[in-house]
């Protein structure tokens, strides 16, 4: 069988994640998720005082991007890789809402596309990925052999990040997720730099009213094409 590449792009909170990890998992393939890198690059300009209230100094955060150092690292038990910042474990810590509410700001910075997208095309030179992001079909691979478009309401986007953030423990009200979706898809949208939009050779996949299983199988038909 030939390793093709996949790049899922598409709204926040669509389970690109979770349909990635499927795909992945079936055909042998290395999932990366280049969100994961963007609020790993975001958690540090948060330790290093980069940020206040409503700022972002982006130019010291530039200054300073050779400092960062990303790497996956595949966890036996989870089944998927978690993300790691120069070398310390930084997967809980990048999925607080306080880190979502910061990086779409750190993600319009042209310097840090660069550096991260230049990371994306060596991990999946070989072929054999599923990539999902905001850019992947349009940037990182446009090339790619199968590229998917997810969209969902952003009201069922929201509750499906409520209720994860929830089940971790963490106190946040609906409000403020649904805002935080909306808002980061907004900037996603608009921004000069790999605005998220759909490649004309995606193929979307509206998943408001459509379960994992049914995604997952005719995902699945789509890559049996390809391979
Ligand atoms: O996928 P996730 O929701 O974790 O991504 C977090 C943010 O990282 C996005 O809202 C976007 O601002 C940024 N991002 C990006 N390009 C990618 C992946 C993520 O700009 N390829």
């Amino acid at each position: 069988n030939k390793k093709i590449t996949i790049a899922i792009d598409g709204f926040s909170s669509t389970g690109k994640s979770t349909i990635a990890k499927l795909i992945a998992k079936k055909y042998n393939y290395i999932y990366v998720d280049t969100g994961a890198m963007y609020r790993a690059v975001s958690l540090f300009a948060k330790q290093h005082n980069f940020v206040g209230n409503d700022f972002l100094d982006k130019e010291k955060l530039i200054s300073n991007l050779n400092d960062i150092s990303l790497s996956f690292k595949f966890n036996e038990d989870l089944g998927f890789a978690e993300m790691f910042l120069n070398d310390k474990n930084v997967e809980q810590e990048i999925r607080t809402l306080e880190v979502s509410q910061l990086v779409s700001k750190v993600a319009t910075i042209s310097e840090v596309r660069r550096k991260l997208v230049a990371e994306q095309q060596q991990m999946g030179a070989k072929g054999g990925i599923v990539m999902d992001g905001r850019d992947i079909g349009t940037v990182v691979f446009p090339n790619a052999e199968l590229k998917l478009f997810m969209t969902a309401s952003a009201d069922k986007r929201a509750t499906r990040r409520y209720k994860e953030l929830l089940d971790k423990g963490d106190k946040v009200t609906f409000e403020e997720i649904l805002f935080n979706v909306e808002e980061r898809d907004r900037i996603d949208s608009t921004r000069e730099d790999s605005p998220l939009i759909k490649a004309d050779d995606a193929i979307e996949f509206n998943n408001s009213d459509m379960g994992i299983d049914e995604q997952f199988e005719r995902i699945c038909t789509l890559v049996d094409r390809k391979i």
